[in-house]
């Protein structure tokens, strides 16, 4: 099938390449030549587990080209919208660049074409665009198909994801859609990948309320931390009890930093700002207090750290291990990590940070945060370790060289990854979260 990908973020960058290595011919746009010259050259724009790969595949078939050129996705059946919704200075979310895709797309539709919304928008803006696009083009339908990829594993849930959900019309241009859809993901299906044929409005909400709950329930498993650590409780040993009932379950419910990154900390509060807008915010009213939980996780961190280094971090040095807002990802977008490591600078702290990809990203954000190139450069001398982001390299150290290297043997533990027996054993003081 014709495709084109309308964005090349860490979204549309994976859904392009990974459509190519599907057997679609895709043509994928961006506004940003650099990007497209990265990606059209093979290169990744962002660290992202095997998308190197798929991109190199997709390249060789010949199936994908990246342009910046939206007059070359003429002649595409299926557009994907792929374009970022970023927090708005209100916290609603910032429609310019899905409202600035649609305008300079339609131009180039034909009858019979669909736009498939990828994009994570406030409920209500499907069905605004679809109007604006049948105006426009008559025959040309625009439908929503949320995504819902995870980064670190983000080839992976594109290609074979846990469910695919398309908000369509009613009728016969419905119809139509389902069955362009299902063409686009034939493999999937084929395989028994579960799909939900919805209207346009439940689809945006299914994308919007599955990140809420997902952040609703680490902030829950947070608050259990906080409780726990005046009770003198451990949290994840309640954790794994309470997760043993599968209709609570285990995954997700990892206390720690919090949550960060590029969707769930600016997506509950553009729910909220929705909801505030339809006159229901006292329905989501919840999720004020679900981000201030979050939130007080990384003031929490700052504050065991002066009391771990025996009342300040003024002029102490302080290794932090992490940056990126979760392993196996460069991203530092509303990061956890470097979030508290730029407040241990600001508090007068020697702060030598090392993160194994993000180290780049980091230095653009917060150049205050000084990093460097290897776990042992951090941890020579310091006065007290912080492990902000669970990357293995990071579980695996270890505590008995760590022990060689540091000026004291102190860790806090901020994700509850490492295992505490050997670090006790080795010398530490471990001081974990809700624990
Ligand atoms: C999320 C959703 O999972 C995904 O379905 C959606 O499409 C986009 O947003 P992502 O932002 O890649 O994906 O990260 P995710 O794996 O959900 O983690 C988000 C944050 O929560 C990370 O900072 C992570 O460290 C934190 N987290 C996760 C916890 O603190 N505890 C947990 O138990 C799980």
């Amino acid at each position: 099938m014709r495709i084109s990908v309308i964005g090349c973020g860490y979204l549309g960058a994976v859904h392009a390449a990974s459509m190519a290595k599907l057997g679609h011919e895709v043509v994928a746009v961006d506004v940003d030549p650099v990007k497209i010259e990265r990606l059209a050259a093979g290169e990744a724009p962002f660290f992202e587990p095997g998308l190197p790969e798929t991109l190199a595949e997709a390249l060789a078939s010949g199936r994908i080209r990246f342009t910046t050129d939206m007059a070359e996705v003429a002649g595409s059946t299926v557009h994907f919208l792929a374009v970022g919704t970023p927090q708005g200075p209100t916290g609603a979310a910032d429609m310019r660049y899905v409202d600035a895709a649609v305008a300079s797309l339609t131009p180039y539709l034909t009858a019979g074409a669909f736009v498939v919304g990828k994009s994570t928008v406030p409920v209500g803006t499907a069905a605004r665009l679809a109007a604006e696009v049948s105006a426009a083009v008559p025959g040309a339908t625009l439908v929503w198909n949320p995504e819902f990829l995870r980064e670190g594993f983000a080839v992976q849930d594109t290609v074979s994801p846990d469910r695919f959900v398309y908000g369509v019309p009613d009728g016969d241009a419905g119809q139509r859609a389902v069955a362009a859809l299902d063409e686009v993901y034939a493999q999937a299906l084929a395989a028994g990948t579960p799909r939900l044929v919805v209207d346009l409005a439940t689809a945006e909400l299914v994308k919007i309320s599955a990140n809420a709950f997902l952040a609703t329930k680490i902030s829950f498993i947070n608050a259990m931390a906080e409780i726990a650590e005046v009770a003198g409780a451990d949290v994840t040993a309640l954790a794994d009890a309470i997760g043993y009932d599968d209709r609570i379950g285990r995954k997700f419910l990892n206390a720690g930093l919090g949550f960060g990154g590029g969707c769930l900390p600016k997506d509950i509060r553009a729910f909220q700002a929705r909801a505030d807008e339809l006159g229901v915010g006292r329905s989501l009213g919840f999720l004020a207090e679900v981000d201030a939980i979050n939130l007080r996780r990384r003031a929490h961190v700052a504050t065991l750290a002066g009391e771990l280094l025996g009342g300040s971090v003024a002029g102490r040095r302080v290794a932090v291990l992490g940056l990126a807002f979760k392993p196996n990802s460069d991203d530092v977008r509303d990061s956890p990590a470097l979030d508290i490591a730029a407040r241990l600078v600001e508090l007068g702290a020697t702060v030598l940070a090392y993160d194994p990809a993000a180290n780049h990203t980091a230095a653009r954000v917060r150049p205050e945060v000084e990093t460097v190139d290897s776990a042992a450069e951090a941890l020579r001398d310091a006065d007290l370790v912080l492990v902000l982001t669970e990357w293995a390299e990071f579980r695996e150290l270890d505590p008995r060289v760590v022990a060689d290297l540091v000026a004291a043997p102190v860790v806090l533990d901020g994700r509850n990854c490492l295992d505490r027996d050997a670090w006790t054993a080795a010398g530490f003081t471990v001081r974990g979260m809700g624990r």
